[in-house]
């Protein structure tokens, strides 16, 4: 890439951070995602960060406006009224005063804490604005190990696919399918209005999505009593090693502020969750399952959420074998990562996280393979996350045999890490 086709596409990325900015949050997307998504909005931030430090505090901050008093940060913010999309608030009946829905999503929240905080060059405001995120982020974190590990066994669980962010991944199909749909009130769905339905998660999946959130809700969206009272309990080790991850650059964070008790407690909690990690690794696959919490048993499905956890401090020998896994996909993919495996019969290159490269992903596991001195294959991730972008866009995600451009266009997360990689790839 030339230094002209770098200024290039950093500004039409900026120029699709700025378009899908309502004020004090950023829209994913116009029409498909018209609010404020919890993991969105915090890779959003680390994008404006390269050009209004200020803002990308804002982002922040809005999100955890919206924190509930037991400490869980919702996964949408509905600050507006728009039809457009389903399922709006008076199917969460979550009783927020402005509304949310009663689930959460990947903390990105303690990672992009520790950017902002780092990046900033105004240092009294990055100080002030860290040490009023602080508590939040870490009262979140408490509620995860409290509400979502009540065993305490190091590790939390997701009660609904959304709240992973990878909706329709082959990792939930077997535990999803003890999920009933009986009873479920008649609904239209918005998101195949805006984007092509074979791009999109099934019926079957979204009458099961909502009958998860019926139940929820008939539980008064009392936290202490979800988990055990859930059909769909999955440990995903992306999820956790994010939250790990989390934990370590809180604990980074909050001893720069001379708060050393919240330092210690999250370097614990990381600490637990590493050692709990070592249970979801598969010499098979050179890669972590997702772990059935109901029935006690991996899942057979080795998607991208098994190479998340290098974004977490995994052991080095770890780190090589998911590189190892990923320049295996680059031989048989025109770009990568892959969101499963492409050998898997249950592969489709175009359906949402069934096998789709996603940006954002792609930058997490950079970011641990750079840690773990994996160069060479954190390189070729790179170059194909930017040859993406060169070829289809801003796109919300790609078909990785062909580079297609899929789901939504104009995407804020994809515009976000595209400033990163540029910066990254300099
Ligand atoms: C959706 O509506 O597709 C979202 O992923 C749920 O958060």
């Amino acid at each position: 890439m030339t230094p002209e086709d770098k200024s290039r596409i950093f500004n039409l990325a900026i120029e699709v951070l700025k378009e899908n900015d309502r004020g004090a949050y950023t829209v994913p997307t116009k029409g498909l995602y018209p609010f404020q998504w919890n993991w969105d909005s915090c890779f959003t931030a680390l994008g404006q960060a390269h050009f209004d430090e200020d803002r990308a505090w804002t982002e922040m901050e809005t999100l955890f406006e919206h924190q509930w008093p037991d400490g869980m940060v919702p996964h949408i913010i509905f600050h507006v009224h728009d039809d457009g999309y389903f399922p709006g608030p008076d199917v969460w009946g979550t009783g927020r005063a402005t509304p949310t829905s009663g689930i959460t999503q990947p903390p990105i929240a303690g990672f992009a804490l520790r950017q902002l905080f780092e990046r900033s060059a105004d240092r009294t405001a990055a100080e002030r604005r860290a040490r009023a995120l602080l508590p939040k982020i870490e009262k979140w974190f408490a509620w995860f190990y409290a509400n979502r590990d009540p065993q305490g066994q190091g590790l939390v669980a997701i009660l609904h696919p959304w709240e992973a962010g990878r909706d329709n991944s082959i990792d939930w199909d077997e535990a999803f399918d003890r999920v009933p749909t009986e009873g479920i009130a008649p609904y239209t769905r918005r998101d195949t209005q805006h984007a092509d339905p074979a791009h999109r998660p099934t019926k079957a999946q979204y009458d099961r999505y909502l009958w998860l959130v019926e139940h929820f809700r008939g539980l008064g969206w009392d936290n202490a009593r979800l988990h055990d009272a859930s059909p769909f309990q999955v440990v995903d080790p992306g999820f956790n090693a994010i939250l790990i991850r989390g934990c370590q650059d809180l604990a980074v964070v909050a001893e720069a502020l001379g708060n050393a008790d919240t330092a210690a407690r999250n370097r614990n909690r990381a600490a637990r969750g590493l050692a709990a990690l070592e249970n979801l690794w598969s010499d098979r696959h050179g890669q972590y399952l997702c772990l059935d919490r109901i029935t006690g048993t991996l899942i057979d499905s080795p998607s991208i959420g098994g190479l998340i956890p290098v974004f977490a401090a995994i052991p080095k020998s770890r780190a090589a074998a998911i590189g190892q896994v990923i320049q295996q996909q680059a031989t048989r993919l025109k770009y990568i990562i892959a969101s499963h495996d492409p050998d898997d019969p249950r592969f489709e290159a175009k359906r949402y996280w069934r096998g789709p490269v996603w940006l954002v992903v792609n930058y997490l596991i950079v970011d641990g393979l750079l840690a773990a001195g994996e160069t060479e294959v954190a390189a070729r991730v790179l170059r194909s996350s930017l040859d993406l972008i060169e070829q289809s866009g801003f796109a919300e995600y790609y078909d990785p045999l062909t580079g297609a451009p899929c789901g939504g266009g104009r995407f804020t997360w994809t515009a976000a890490m595209v400033l990163e990689f540029l910066d990254i790839a300099a």
